[in-house]
């Protein structure tokens, strides 16, 4: 079968890895925990001699050698921290005089936690996810190395199905929520954390967690069917 011009039917083509950073060395162990509390599996830690570790993380829990579903993450690297701290000095970043900008930034980022770089996983159990999310809120309460540091925002499907609409109104995750998901058929679940530090002017990252109802042709993952960023608002 050809998929646009080239011929893919023989080949198996997947989402090998990921690299994430933390930003400083001491973070390391907060930062494993966090993705661990998500659900990742930690097949390797390997001591970096300038400093903290490198780790390599599988969302393959049933095949932890699988050479694809991998998270690694490592420190932040002197370069790029210096070269986020020159941005941010050359942007007045967080200063009286801070370029108009980081404040439009901010503001589209808090309208929607995924307009901009981040990592999508899927899970197939909607217990799973919500059995997590509701660990990263107690981390968050119990742990003051993640005091602050975790912000929790999920979407619920597109209303109209009353199968789903019954069960996420009865979801410890979900009830009562007002966001939604660009399609149908699906939740989503984000973490905003600057324990990982990727993205635009190092300020963190958004991992989302993702659940498709089974049976669906049409779900969140196959079609998106809103575009106005304000039905987030
Ligand atoms: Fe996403």
């Amino acid at each position: 079968m050809k998929f646009g011009k080239i011929e893919r039917s023989r080949v198996a083509q997947s989402i090998s890895h990921v690299n994430l950073h933390y930003p400083k060395p001491e973070d390391g162990p907060a930062a494993v925990l966090l993705l661990e509390t998500l659900g990742l599996v930690l097949t390797q830690e390997m001591a970096i001699p300038t400093g903290g570790s490198f780790y390599r993380f599988t969302a393959n829990a049933n095949d932890i050698n699988h050479p694809d579903n991998i998270v690694y993450l490592s420190p932040l690297p002197p370069a790029t921290a210096g070269l986020f701290e020159a941005a941010r000095a050359a942007l007045g970043y967080g200063t009286e005089n801070e370029h108009p900008a980081v404040a439009a930034y901010h503001a589209a980022q808090a309208m929607d936690p995924e307009f901009d770089f981040h990592v999508g996983f899927l899970v197939d159990s909607l217990e799973f996810l919500e059995e997590r999310y509701q660990a990263l809120k107690r981390l968050e309460a119990d742990d003051q190395r993640f005091s602050g540091r975790l912000k929790v925002v999920v979407n619920r499907a597109l209303p109209g199905n009353s199968e789903i609409d019954a069960r996420l109104d009865a979801s410890p995750l979900y009830a009562g929520v007002t966001r939604y998901t660009y399609g149908r058929n699906g939740v989503q679940a984000f973490c905003m954390t600057d324990l990982i530090v990727d993205g635009p002017m190092a300020e963190g990252i958004v991992i989302e967690f993702d659940y498709v109802f089974p049976g669906y042709e049409d779900h969140i993952m196959s079609v998106s069917e809103v575009t106005d960023e304000t039905i987030r608002a």
